[in-house]
């Protein structure tokens, strides 16, 4: 239904420093139902095409590095105004500027390795959570 689902990947610098019990508790107590959960790593065309709408902007290289060198958790979660409170719930892309409690004030080093991706429309949640799951896995 629009509006009540949103996708997420706990991204590599996160699963690396061991943060994905964390931020996933933190994601449960804001009042996320998990509908399709995995750990997974991305590959250099995945990423590719998964962030296709920066591929002119100067960090691409970086990003596609960033995202593909360790696993990921990537999940779709469902809420009233998902997309929206998800972000809110997240912080700001640079992590000096999100505000205190939210996850990447709390567990993002920098803009470019900022702990965790939202969806940033309903269209784009259907999309990337059609990327990374099939029917048969969401619940
Ligand atoms: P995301 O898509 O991952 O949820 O992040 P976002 O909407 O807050 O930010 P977006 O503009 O979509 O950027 C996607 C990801 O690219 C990396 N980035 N690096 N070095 C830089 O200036 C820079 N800017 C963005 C970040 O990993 C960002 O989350
Ligand atoms: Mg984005």
């Amino acid at each position: 239904m629009s509006g009540q689902r949103t996708f997420t990947m706990l991204k590599p610098d996160a699963v690396e420093k061991g943060y994905t019990g964390a931020i996933l508790n933190q994601i449960n107590e804001a009042g996320f139902r998990i509908v399709a959960l995995k750990k997974t790593q991305m590959t250099t065309s995945d990423a590719q095409t998964f962030y296709a709408i920066h591929k002119e902007r100067p960090f691409f290289g970086e990003l596609v590095e960033y995202m593909t060198r360790g696993p990921i958790i990537a999940a779709i979660l469902e809420k009233d105004n998902a997309v929206e409170d998800f972000r809110a719930l997240i912080g700001a892309t640079n992590p000096a500027d999100a505000a205190e409690g939210t996850i990447r004030k709390k567990y993002a080093v920098s803009i470019s390795e900022n702990a965790v991706h939202g969806s940033d429309s309903d269209e784009n949640a259907e999309i990337e959570g059609a990327f990374h799951f099939s029917g048969r896995e969401m619940f």
